[in-house]
């Protein structure tokens, strides 16, 4: 008997309807395959199994979901699109757009999502007054783990400005440590360009160039000298950093082997799943320079239609994510914060604590901005253009000033 057909098996047997409708399956296509990612998806397996609702899973593995949604495309074109899926941003609205997903407005309405989720994610979530997906969680990705006790041994403290980043990450050099932990594909690169773009020209840099896709922001001086700081970045990580899975650029500071990751924070879930403690064995931080801002992106689970009216799976799906229990029970293992406003952060640690004050501060200071690499800034063809031009740089294909040209022209002709 396979995993799947065991899982079946347990569904029916708890809900006590082999046979009928009742003991249907979820099919969640996902791409949470990493150690700390798996812990957390574990959590909502449970929680759904507990409910008589199978699991089938379709993991697609690649940090940040681009091969999950070419799967997924596929899928669809087939005629054989899963239940549920995880989605980020302007996949989600694009979907919508295709009308391809169901209507989860009759849950929404019963369990009240409206009063509870923030605006920011609502703004993918419903589409045309409907709500099209579940979101499951915050995260961001303008922050920085470190190694405790590499800073201590080398008598660095947390830096506040970028100035402050180069010198630690000079003395590490200096003393023979890996200053930074990075994996060469380029939406990690795209991560860590969120954050020097934010560090470098502030939020109105950083909405121009990458909300309003605004031709004299993308090819403006401040973007070339970020072009010049990605290059800095790109001389201080090891050897082998090219193809590197983001979560064995994590293992890396997690064991020592290296000071830093610039990375959101999905990063801490390999952290506990280490049995690693925030502020004891690592610590974090908002890249130098952003300290009042935060670039989000948040996960949801979009059902798609399987003709004609939700299914009850997907209902239950949608009314488990949202749950106040599980919004604590998940996020505090996956490393992100609730996609609702009224969870208690009691159960959180240090960073997710950090994590949820710092979204509460951004989202009224007006300092919550889309994360570009991971959807929320602009549509695919444009944060893919991005993509080719930042991984091309950052390869050593352009210097800086070329770059901010090819940008624009990226950018250009992907709209
Ligand atoms: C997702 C996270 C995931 C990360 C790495 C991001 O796009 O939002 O949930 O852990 O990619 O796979």
């Amino acid at each position: 008997m396979t995993g799947v057909q065991r899982l079946k098996l347990t569904a029916a047997v708890l809900a006590g309807t082999a046979g009928s409708a009742g003991a249907a399956d979820v099919e969640v296509l996902h791409w949470w395959t990493s150690g700390g990612e798996a812990a957390a998806l574990n959590v909502l397996k449970q929680d759904l199994e507990g409910q008589g609702i199978g699991w089938q899973d379709m993991p697609v593995a690649g940090g940040g979901g681009e091969q999950a949604m070419t799967v997924l495309r596929a899928r669809v074109t087939a005629g054989d699109a899963p239940t549920a899926v995880q989605m980020l941003g302007f996949d989600i609205k694009d979907w919508a757009a295709e009308g391809a997903l169901a209507d989860l407005n009759a849950v929404a309405a019963k369990e009240g999502w409206d009063a509870v989720v923030p605006d920011a994610l609502k703004a993918f979530a419903k589409d045309d007054g409907k709500w099209v997906s579940a979101p499951v969680n915050v995260h961001s990705t303008n922050w920085v783990w470190a190694n405790k006790a590499v800073l201590d041994a080398n008598g660095l403290s947390v830096p506040e400005t970028w100035e402050d980043f180069t010198a630690a990450v000079e003395t590490l050099a200096a003393a023979g440590v890996t200053p930074i932990a990075h994996g060469g594909q380029a939406w990690q690169d795209a991560t860590i360009f969120d954050a020097v773009v934010m560090s470098t020209g502030g939020p109105d840099l950083y909405t121009s160039a990458f909300i309003d896709l605004a031709a004299e922001a993308l090819g403006s001086a401040e973007m070339v000298e970020a072009f010049e700081r990605m290059a800095f970045i790109r001389a201080h990580v090891d050897d082998n950093f090219s193809g590197r899975d983001w979560n064995l650029a994590t293992a890396m500071v997690i064991n020592g082997e290296a000071a830093f990751q610039m990375m959101g924070d999905w990063a801490k879930g390999e952290f506990l799943n280490a049995d690693k403690v925030p502020g004891q064995d690592f610590l974090c931080f908002r890249f130098p320079g952003t300290q009042a801002q935060v670039t989000f992106n948040a996960d949801q689970f979009a059902m798609f239609d399987q003709g004609g009216a939700v299914s009850g799976e997907q209902a239950a799906l949608a009314s488990a994510i949202l749950s106040p229990t599980f919004q604590s029970a998940f996020n505090v293992v996956k490393g992100s914060v609730p996609a609702r406003t009224d969870v208690s952060n009691e159960a959180f640690d240090d960073c997710g604590k950090k994590g949820m004050a710092d979204l509460a501060a951004a989202a009224s200071s007006g300092n919550l901005f889309g994360s570009m690499a991971h959807g929320h800034s602009a549509p695919a063809s444009v944060k893919n253009a991005i993509y080719d031009v930042v991984t091309a740089h950052f390869n050593g294909e352009y210097d800086a000033e070329t770059a901010a040209e090819e940008l624009v022209t990226a950018v250009e002709i992907a709209q």
